[in-house]
């Protein structure tokens, strides 16, 4: 499969201002954001708690744009039917989280919507290749997941590299390649320049306020060019 796919950027919301989430979004959204990628942690999957999945029912209320909802909670079957009808758009399943997640990606789409598996730095591309045909997305996460404002893992380039490699090669595999963790303005060109597709960005956009709008158009122009 040839790919000549729009490069997307994704705000985090977990570095907005949670007691200001709707103006972080508007904000976002009047910057040029393409969609919202939300974490959801239990504080068991990985060492953090976050979102609970009424924030996308929240986040529904006061945007269109499409919701990616990353899931880093421990059996995640039980929580995908209520996150979707809540309205998310996408739903990114870590590969260790469930027991079957062949089983787990079915659901999430026989419900209709989008869905891919996530790869921690230490998960092999070869744990998940047997995914391809039927995912839509794929995170390469280039930090250990859990918290925000960490530092990218340059070994994560070759990974990329190497997942673009093999969606060229395979005209089964029709997926887009994400991206996660430590996204700035100049990690974001490796990875662009590597083959990922969608870029997710939480405290590079937002703990630099002001200055927000420009962030996502420097982000925007460095994948475009
Ligand atoms: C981390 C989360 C990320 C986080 C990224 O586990 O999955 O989505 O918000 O934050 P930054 O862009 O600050 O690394
Ligand atoms: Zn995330």
């Amino acid at each position: 499969m040839v790919y000549m796919t729009t490069k997307k950027i994704a705000p985090s919301i977990l570095s907005a201002d949670v007691m200001n989430l709707e103006r972080d979004v508007k904000m976002a959204e009047a910057a040029g954001a393409d969609l919202f990628h939300i974490d959801i942690m239990d504080g068991h999957f990985v060492p953090n708690m976050s979102f609970s999945p009424s924030i996308v029912e929240g986040m529904r209320r006061v945007t269109d744009k499409p919701l990616d909802v990353h899931l880093m909670i421990d059996n995640p079957d039980e929580y995908i039917r209520p996150i979707v009808e809540a309205g998310a758009d996408t739903i990114m399943i870590h590969t260790e989280s469930t027991k079957h997640i062949y089983r787990s990606i079915d659901l999430a789409k026989s419900l209709g919507v989008k869905a891919g598996v996530v790869v921690n730095p230490g998960t092999p591309l070869e744990n998940v290749k047997e995914l391809f045909p039927i995912i839509d997305q794929i995170l390469v996460m280039t930090v250990n997941p859990g918290f925000g404002g960490q530092k990218f893992i340059p070994g994560m380039t070759k990974k990329i590299q190497r997942l673009d490699q093999l969606r060229q090669t395979s005209a089964d595999d029709d997926f887009e390649i994400e991206v996660d963790g430590g996204i700035n303005d100049e990690t974001i060109v490796k990875c662009a320049q590597a083959g990922a597709d969608i870029f997710v960005a939480g405290s590079y956009l937002y703990n630099g306020q002001p200055g927000f709008e420009d962030r996502v158009n420097t982000l925007k122009k460095l994948v475009e060019e």
